[in-house]
């Protein structure tokens, strides 16, 4: 990592953001990272969208004046689908901020051949029908499910657990009932969370062979290397210890370096508690 490479600003309401992060290291592994879990203020799925707003704003100003990140790369659906004009409004018109939404939809048109998705999100992210609005702007007719239990379950490291197993299995059922009597033929699913990527094994268990599963992470990291592509310099093979990497919690540090390597798929290495104030 050289001073010249760009500083890459990722922030989520948690951990499922890390997800994210792995996409990015994966496709850019020289640039410098700097990543926000607002662990203080989790979730934000469950709040107003003046409350998550404010939140947002808050962590991309830290990641930008005082981490210097140039791009930021709003890891979270639900700050992406409510916060997204205001956290641009936060940070200097230089900084490149990219949202998950556009991406997700983007990857979802690109699968469906029916053109019927399904989405799964927060009950913030579904209330704002982002998703619905990117969906239909592509041509494709969509089902929207809030799913408000699954956070808790992937911020307890229960990824694996039979009750994560039941609770998607109810949550699944539901969809795909309601998505029939809509008269839909749906063929993909949107996973509309950065921390879903974590259930994905058990979504494959439940749902049909054939359905297609979007992880916006990786679109996501897409779209971001599509705007880096001028900026980056060739990779010099990295090793992992050559990874620039700082990670900022605003709570819950132990739990975070505990259970972020499972989201991260490596080390995450120690992480900073940062007090954003109110
Ligand atoms: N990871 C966030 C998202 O993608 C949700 C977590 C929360 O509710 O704070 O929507």
């Amino acid at each position: 990592v050289s001073a010249a490479d760009p500083t890459i600003g990722v922030f989520d309401s948690g951990f499922g953001g890390l997800t994210v992060l792995r996409a990015l290291i994966a496709r850019a592994p020289q640039a410098r990272y700097a990543f926000i879990g607002d662990t203080a203020r989790l979730p934000y799925g469950s709040k107003s969208s003046r409350t998550i707003a404010r939140y947002a704003a808050q962590s991309a100003r830290f990641l930008v004046e005082e981490q210097g990140a140039e791009y930021l790369v709003i890891a979270c659906n639900t700050a992406s689908a409510l916060a997204l004009d205001a956290i641009k409004e936060a940070v200097p018109s230089s900084v490149s901020v990219i949202g998950v939404i556009e991406p997700g939809a983007e990857a979802a048109h690109r699968a469906s051949k029916t053109r019927d998705v399904l989405v799964i999100g927060t009950d913030a992210t579904v209330q704002s029908h982002a998703y619905t609005a990117a969906c239909r702007a592509r041509g494709l007719r969509v089902l929207e499910m809030a799913c408000p239990l699954l956070v808790p379950l992937v911020e307890e490291g229960w990824n694996s657990h039979p009750v994560t197993t039941d609770v998607l299995r109810i949550y699944l059922d539901k969809l795909s009932k309601e998505a029939s009597a809509q008269g839909l033929k749906p063929d993909t699913l949107v996973l509309g969370c950065t921390h879903y990527p974590l259930l994905r094994p058990l979504i494959e268990q439940i749902i049909p062979s054939e359905m297609k599963i979007i992880d916006s992470a990786e679109s996501t990291a897409d779209k971001l290397m599509f705007h880096l592509c001028h900026d980056l310099p060739a990779p010099r093979k990295p090793t992992p210890d050559d990874l620039f990497l700082r990670c900022f919690a605003t709570d819950s540090v132990e739990k975070f370096e505990r259970l972020g390597s499972r989201f991260l798929g490596r080390p995450t290495g120690k992480i900073e508690l940062v007090d954003l104030g109110g």
